[in-house]
């Protein structure tokens, strides 16, 4: 892969919006509220890049690998063969370490960002990814206590992934489901590519409602676009 490639999202309308898919080596924050489909979006990823023979690893920090493609696989009954990728390990789901050691209370104050960052390299190496889901940044921002350090550290994590030459996707948990409440965090100015999951409130339900609003190096669409988790997968309905 040379440096001007990009990684195709799988997702029709996304990466028409992206006029292609995602630039490689750049890192990229998929944020939303609660049930917002982070974990599916990002998942879905892996497995459209995987099914074309493109490694990738995913760093559970919360939930459990197995819960995780469970749940995949009964949102998304069409992409069961995800455990033949898994199985031949172009899909690497890591839920053990570092989340296991973050959770362990005798392991929590050992385990630093530092050998969070030097963790998820092996995993890298070992598997020749070359995207990378961490779900999610939030969890992963609580295990450094000081935060002082905390966008170094982050600087440190992102230079990390482009030394590697890898192509990165993290979550981030919004407190608000709307727009209208979008906050610009800290974070979102170390990243390359921040896009959107809303769950806008309307009279009896909510609209699912997704933008890019920022993904360096491409003259991405402006757009806010519907949604949806279908059993086919994630579909965004891009009218650029
Ligand atoms: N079979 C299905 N059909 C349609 N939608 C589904 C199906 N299964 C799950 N979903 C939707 O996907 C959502 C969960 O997606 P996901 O776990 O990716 O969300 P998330 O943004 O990661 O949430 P969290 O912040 O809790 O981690 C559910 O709330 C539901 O709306
Ligand atoms: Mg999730």
């Amino acid at each position: 892969m040379t440096d001007d490639s990009i990684i195709e999202t799988g997702i029709e309308g996304l990466d028409s919006m992206l006029k292609g898919g995602v630039p490689i080596k750049n890192q990229t924050i998929i944020a939303g509220g609660p049930g917002a489909g982070k974990t599916l979006l990002c998942l879905e990823i892996l497995y459209n890049n995987a099914k074309r023979g493109i490694p990738g690893v995913f760093i559970s920090m919360e939930e459990d690998p197995g819960h995780i493609v469970r749940n995949f696989k009964k949102a998304f009954p069409d992409f069961s063969d995800i455990d033949t990728l898994i199985e031949k390990k172009i899909i690497v789901i890591d839920g053990q370490d570092p989340s296991s050691k973050i959770m362990g209370t005798s392991d929590y104050e050992r385990y630093t960002f530092g050998t969070i960052v030097s963790d998820i390299e092996n995993e890298i190496l070992k598997n020749n990814a070359k995207i990378v889901v961490i779900d999610s940044l939030s969890m992963l921002s609580l295990v450094l206590t000081d935060k002082v350090n905390y966008r170094k550290s982050v600087l440190a994590l992102i230079a990390n992934f482009n030394r590697l030459g890898v192509t990165s996707f993290l979550t981030y948990e919004l407190d608000s489901s709307e727009r209208t409440n979008l906050k610009f965090e800290a974070d979102f100015f170390l990243f390359d590519g921040l896009i959107t999951l809303y769950q806008s409130s309307q009279e009896d339900r909510r609209a699912f409602l997704t933008e890019i609003v920022k993904m360096r190096g491409v003259d991405h669409s402006h757009a806010l676009v519907p949604y949806e988790i279908t059993s086919q997968g994630i579909k965004v309905y891009s009218i650029n």
